[in-house]
C-alpha cells in the first residue's frame, strides 16, 4: 500500500466512482470522430485549439511503414484513453483505433467502456464499421448516445436517418433535439427538453468554442435563413416529433433506445449541448462479472482486468504497456496485487494516467478509469488484477477476423522459438491463432480484424524471436464459432471455401469466402449457430 494517501470513507469512494463517465466513440472511417473528439476535449477545457488529434492521426495514417514509425517515436500511447474534468464528472474517453489500424483491439476496447457515442455521417447514415461495432456494444448491452453528424454539409432527412436507426440497429432512436436546416442552411438545432433554439455562427474550421444565440422557434432570423418549406417542415417535424417515443432513461440505460443529437462537429454546432446531456445520461461504473459473481464497483478492494497491450516496437526498449479498466474500489500506486493467471504478487509502482496531450505517473484513480502499466511482461489480454482476493473476471470475448493467412516458418530448427513467439503475441491479443481440422497440414492460421497485423506479427516474430516466417494468404472473409449437434456439424459440407478450423481453446471456428455462402448455410441449418463473438 502506498504510505502517502489519507484514507477515503465509503462516501468519498462512491462519490469518486459515480462521477466517471468511461466511453468510446464508435463510428466509420471519415464520419467525423476524430474531429468530434477534438471538440469533446475543446469544450471540456482539455485543450486550447482545435487541432492537434487530427494532427497525430494524420501524422499515423500519412506513413504506410506503420513499423518504421513505431521504431522511431516508440510507444504511442497518449491515444489510448484521454481523460478530463467536466462539470463536476471525470471523463475518459477510450480510442477506438479506426483507420489503417481498426483491430480486435478497436473490439476489446468496448470491453473497458460503460457506455458509446455512435457518430453518424448525416448523408450515409449507419454504415458497415459503425455496425460491427454497435453489435459489440450491444452484445455487452451497454448504452449508445447517436450524434449524427456533418449538418452543415448535404444531408439524408433526419425523420428518413430516425427510421434508419431503428431498422438497421433496431434501437428506437428518441432525438433530443432537431437540426434547423441542412447544409448550407444549417443555422443550428432546436432542444427539446428546453424548447430553446441553438444558432451558431459558421466559421471555417471552428478551432475555439463558437458563440451560441439562444433563442426561440419565432425568432425572425430562422425564417430568414430558411426556404418557406422549410419552415413548414421544421414545424410540422417539431410537432411530429412530440408523437414519437418519448425519452425515456431507464430504456437508453438498457440499451433499447438511443439518444440522437444532430449537428456538425466541425463548426461545433450542437456540440456542447450533447456533452452536457451526455455527462448527465450517461452512466457510471457498472459491475462487471466474475467467477465468484459480479465484481461491485463500490467494493473497497482495487481490482481491474487488462484490455489492451501495447508493445514498443523499439528493438532498443523492449517494453509494453498494458492498459486497465479499474473495476472496483480506489487504486492508490505501489499496491501489490494479485495476478491470478501466473499465480504472482505484483507491485504496480509506475502506473500511468493519460491526459489530452501527455502521460503522468498516477497515484491515485478508482472504478471506471483507465491505467497503464508498463514494462510487465506478466500481463495478457483478459488477465485479472486483485488486490484483495483471487479471483477471474468472465474472459474478453474473441471477435470475429476478417483476414486469414497461413503462416510458415522458414526455418525448422527455430520451430520453438516459433511456437514461443505465437503464444506470446496471441497472449497479447495481436491476432488469433487457428489450425485446420483433420488436415496433415499444421502451419498455423493468423485470423486478424485488420491487415496491418499481420505485418506486426511477421516483424516481431523476426526481431524478438529470430523467425523468419512466410505469408500465404487465404482468401476467406470471415469466421464463425460453430456450436450445435455433432451430427449436424458433419452435414456441414466442410471444403476448402468453407474451411473447418480449430482455435486455441479447441473451439471449432469455421472461416468463409463470403457473407453470403454463412447465410446460406445458417438458414439451411438453423439447429448450428454460428457465433460471431465467443
Ligand atoms: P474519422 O475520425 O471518423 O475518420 O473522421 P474525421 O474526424 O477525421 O473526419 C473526416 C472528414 O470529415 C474530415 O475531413 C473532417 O474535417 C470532416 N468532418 C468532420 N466533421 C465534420 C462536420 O461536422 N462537417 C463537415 N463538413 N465536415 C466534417 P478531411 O477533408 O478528411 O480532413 P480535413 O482536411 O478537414 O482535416
Amino acid at each position: 500500500m502506498s504510505d502517502e494517501l489519507p484514507p477515503i470513507t465509503p462516501k468519498m469512494l462512491r462519490e469518486a466512482i459515480d462521477a466517471r463517465r468511461t466511453f468510446a466513440i464508435i463510428s466509420h472511417p471519415d464520419a467525423g470522430k476524430t474531429t468530434l473528439t477534438e471538440k469533446l476535449l475543446l469544450y471540456g477545457n482539455a485543450i486550447h485549439l482545435a487541432g492537434s488529434v487530427r494532427a497525430r492521426r494524420n501524422q499515423r495514417s500519412a506513413t504506410s511503414d506503420w513499423m518504421a514509425m513505431e521504431r522511431e517515436r516508440g510507444i504511442s500511447i497518449t491515444s489510448t484513453v484521454l481523460q478530463f474534468p467536466y462539470k463536476g464528472r471525470m471523463i475518459n474517453l477510450l480510442d477506438t483505433p479506426g483507420h489503417a489500424d481498426f483491430s480486435e483491439d478497436t473490439y476489446r476496447t468496448l470491453m473497458a467502456a460503460d457506455s458509446a457515442v455512435m457518430v453518424l455521417d448525416a448523408a450515409r447514415g449507419v454504415e458497415p464499421q459503425t455496425r460491427k461495432l454497435f453489435e459489440v456494444c450491444r452484445d455487452r448491452g451497454i448504452p449508445i448516445f447517436t450524434f449524427v453528424n456533418k449538418m452543415d454539409r448535404p444531408a439524408e432527412d433526419p425523420l428518413a436517418l430516425l427510421d434508419e436507426i431503428e431498422e438497421v440497429l433496431g434501437m428506437q432512436p428518441v432525438p433530443m433535439n432537431w437540426p434547423i436546416g441542412e447544409g448550407n442552411s444549417f443555422q443550428g438545432v432546436f432542444d427539446r427538453r428546453s424548447e430553446q433554439v441553438y444558432l451558431y455562427d459558421r466559421t471555417v474550421h471552428n478551432q475555439t468554442i463558437s458563440p451560441e444565440t439562444i433563442t426561440t422557434l419565432d425568432d425572425p432570423r430562422i425564417e430568414a435563413g430558411l426556404s418557406a418549406t422549410q419552415f413548414d417542415d421544421l414545424h410540422t417535424n417539431i410537432m411530429l416529433l412530440d408523437e414519437l417515443a418519448a425519452f425515456d432513461l431507464d430504456a437508453v440505460l438498457r440499451g433499447e433506445q438511443t439518444p440522437v443529437y444532430y449537428g456538425s462537429a466541425l463548426t461545433n454546432f450542437g456540440v456542447q449541448l450533447f456533452l452536457d446531456d451526455f455527462v448527465e445520461f450517461a452512466p457510471g461504473p457498472d459491475a462487471y462479472p466474475s467467477d465468484v459473481g459480479d465484481i461491485d464497483p463500490y467494493q473497497p478492494e482495487f481490482t481491474g482486468f487488462v484490455f489492451k497491450i501495447q508493445a514498443n516496437m523499439n528493438p532498443r526498449h523492449r517494453d509494453s504497456v498494458a492498459f486497465l479498466r479499474i473495476c472496483s474500489g480506489r487504486f492508490e500506486r505501489n499496491t501489490t496485487v494479485k495476478h491470478p493467471r501466473s499465480g504472482k504478487a505484483i507491485k504496480l509502482s509506475r502506473p500511468y494516467k493519460f491526459f489530452a496531450e501527455s502521460r503522468e505517473v498516477v497515484d491515485e484513480a478508482f472504478a471506471g478509469d483507465i491505467i497503464g502499466l508498463p514494462g510487465s511482461r506478466y500481463f495478457g489480454i483478459g488477465d485479472t488484477i486483485s488486490a484483495g482476493d483471487s479471483f477471474n473476471f468472465a474472459p474478453i470475448p474473441r471477435f470475429p477476423a476478417e483476414h486469414f493467412a497461413r503462416l510458415i516458418n522458414l526455418d525448422v530448427s527455430k520451430q520453438k522459438q516459433f511456437q514461443k513467439g505465437l503464444e506470446q503475441l496471441a497472449t497479447e491479443g495481436a491476432m488469433q491463432v487457428l489450425y485446420e481440422a483433420d488436415a496433415q497440414r499444421r502451419d498455423p492460421i493468423l485470423a486478424v480484424v485488420g491487415v496491418l497485423q499481420f505485418e506486426v506479427v511477421e516483424a516481431r516474430l523476426l526481431d524478438e524471436y529470430g523467425v523468419t516466417t512466410r505469408r500465404e494468404m487465404l482468401p476467406h472473409q470471415l469466421s464463425r464459432w460453430v456450436e450445435g449437434p455433432e451430427a449436424q456439424i458433419d452435414l456441414l459440407p466442410w471444403r476448402y471455401s468453407m474451411m473447418k478450423t480449430v482455435d486455441d481453446n479447441g473451439r471449432l471456428v469455421a472461416l468463409f469466402s463470403s457473407p453470403h455462402e454463412l447465410n446460406f448455410y445458417a438458414e439451411k441449418y438453423p439447429e448450428i449457430t454460428f457465433r460471431g463473438i465467443a
